[in-house]
Parts: structure tokens; C-alpha cells; sequence
């Protein structure tokens, strides 16, 4: 696990660089620079075209490793029972049926996601378990209408680069954490080996043509990709966790660097 590290990355943009996408009102989609709006829409569309088809399209695309790097966010994020846990861009409601055994009869599960048709097949995929102690919210990470100081621990897994507003997101995953409380993220990340990076970007060029095989879908596995590319480096998402008042950040890289998982905790005198 690494700490306190501030080697900067030429290829994506910096902490800095994001503050000012806020401030000149143009948004990273992919390569594409465009507003606020369109951004939102275009990710919506992106996970209604592809809704259906998702889980089957992680474990092609991972050969299965996106369950072990689940596996590790929830061990990292070091969920207890009886906590009131947020999985914020829940989805399909993987991470949810993962922990809801976990929190317990007296702990709750909160799936967060705007997308209607990803959210729906997480509800359905709970409500098969049979879990009684998980509910569903169709939200954005960037307005949550929650309560301040009202979640343990807030869980995130391969939404955050898809977030307009990555600042205000953290600001308000801040708000809603009790004091003490943390967020763990999972996301798509960069590899420091060059050999790695470049077998990588290999491997990712086949994604779009699988999904248009799959699924038919070949522009929404571009985005994946050109999401993947325009990310924010390990350490400038450090930096953001800092900037927007979590203490105790970290990340620990995984394969190398392919994916990492970010923590962060709110100050416990942070009301
Ligand atoms: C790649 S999926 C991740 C789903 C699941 N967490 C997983 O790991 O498989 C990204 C999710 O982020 C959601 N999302 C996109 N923009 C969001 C936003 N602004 N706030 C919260 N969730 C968002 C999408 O609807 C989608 O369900």
C-alpha cells in the first residue's frame, strides 16, 4: 500500500485539471470535451444500451478478476456488522450481495444509481437473495439525498470516472459519512510498468469488439475504454481525496496497476 505520494502523471489530468473542468464548464467524455448535461445523458445511455449485458460482459472482459478485485474492496473497506453502508453506482447490485450477510439484521445496505435499468436488475438480484436489509435509491453521486452523518462507510466500484462532478461527488459522500466514517473506491487505474501498460491498452482495443459482438454495442465499450484512458492517475485521485477533506488516504494498486482501490476517512470531528 502506498501513502502520501505526489508523482504526477503527464498522460491524464491532474486534481487541478478537474477543479478547472468544473470551472470552464467542459467535461471529459472520453476525448470528447462537452457540457454537464450531455455528459450525464451520454453516460445514461452508455448503461441503458448496455444494462443487460453487463455482468456477463465483466467477467469476459476481467476473465473474472473484477470479482476478486470486488473481493478486495470489501476487505479493504473493512465493513462491519450493524453498519449502514452506501454503495454508491451499485449497479447490478454486485457489492450489495456481496456484504449483505456481512452488516447483519441490524445493519442496511443503500444501492445508489441513476440508471433505472442498471438499478433495477441490482434490486432484483437482492430481492432473489432474499436480503431484507438492502433498499434502493435512484440518485447521483453529486446531489444525495441523504441525511449528513448518516453512513459507516460508503462503498464505490467502477463509477467514479463516470461522475461529472468528481469533486462535488467527494464533498458529498463526505457529507452523508458520519464522523470516523470511509469511502472506498475501486476503479479502473494506470499501470506503472510500461511492458504492462502497453500489453493493457492491447488487451482493452478488443473490448469494443467483443461488446458489438455480444452485445451490439461497440460505441459504449469505446467510451469504456476512452473512459479508462482519461482517468485520473493513482496519485491525483490521492490528491482529490485530500483536497476534498478526507485524512488517512491511501491506495493500494492491483495486477500491477490495471485497477487500484482509493480510501479515504472523514475527520472524526468533521459534524
Ligand atoms: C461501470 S458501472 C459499475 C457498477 C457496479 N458498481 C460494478 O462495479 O459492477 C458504473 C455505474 O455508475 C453509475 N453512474 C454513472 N454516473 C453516476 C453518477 N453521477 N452518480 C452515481 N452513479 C453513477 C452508472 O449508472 C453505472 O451503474
Amino acid at each position: 500500500m502506498k501513502d502520501d505520494l505526489n508523482v504526477s502523471s503527464n498522460a491524464r489530468p491532474s486534481s487541478k485539471e478537474i477543479r478547472e473542468e468544473i470551472r470552464s464548464e467542459e467535461f471529459s467524455f472520453g476525448f470528447e470535451k462537452v457540457s454537464a448535461n450531455t455528459k450525464r445523458n451520454r453516460v445514461n445511455n452508455v448503461f441503458t444500451n448496455v444494462a443487460n449485458e453487463y455482468d456477463l460482459m465483466n467477467d469476459l472482459m476481467s476473465l473474472g478478476t473484477h470479482r476478486l478485485f470486488k473481493r478486495m474492496l470489501i476487505e479493504i473497506s473493512g465493513i462491519n456488522c450493524g453498519d449502514q453502508i452506501l454503495d454508491l453506482a451499485g449497479g447490478t447490485g454486485d457489492i450489495a450481495d456481496l456484504i449483505y450477510r456481512t452488516v447483519g439484521n441490524t445493519g442496511h445496505i443503500t444501492i445508489a444509481d441513476p440508471n433505472l435499468q442498471m438499478i433495477e436488475i441490482g434490486r432484483n438480484r437482492l430481492l432473489d437473495a432474499g436480503a431484507c436489509n438492502v433498499s434502493t435509491c435512484v440518485c447521483t453521486a453529486e446531489e444525495l439525498p441523504f441525511r449528513a452523518d448518516t453512513f459507516d462507510k460508503i462503498t464505490l466500484s467502477f463509477g467514479f470516472r463516470n461522475f461529472t462532478m468528481q469533486y462535488q461527488a467527494l464533498s458529498e459522500m463526505r457529507r452523508v459519512l458520519k464522523p470516523g466514517g470511509s469511502i472506498t473506491i475501486l476503479e479502473f487505474a494506470k499501470p506503472k510498468a510500461q511492458p504492462l501498460r502497453n500489453l493493457y491498452a492491447q488487451y482493452r482495443s478488443l473490448w469494443p469488439k467483443l461488446g458489438a459482438f455480444i452485445t451490439g454495442e461497440k460505441a459504449s465499450y469505446m467510451y469504456l475504454n476512452d473512459s479508462i484512458e482519461v482517468h485520473l492517475s493513482q496519485e491525483d485521485l490521492v490528491e482529490m481525496f485530500r483536497d476534498a477533506g478526507y485524512v488517512s488516504c491511501f491506495y493500494t494498486d492491483l495486477l500491477g496497476g490495471v485497477a487500484a482501490i482509493h480510501k479515504g476517512t472523514k475527520p472524526i470531528n468533521d459534524h
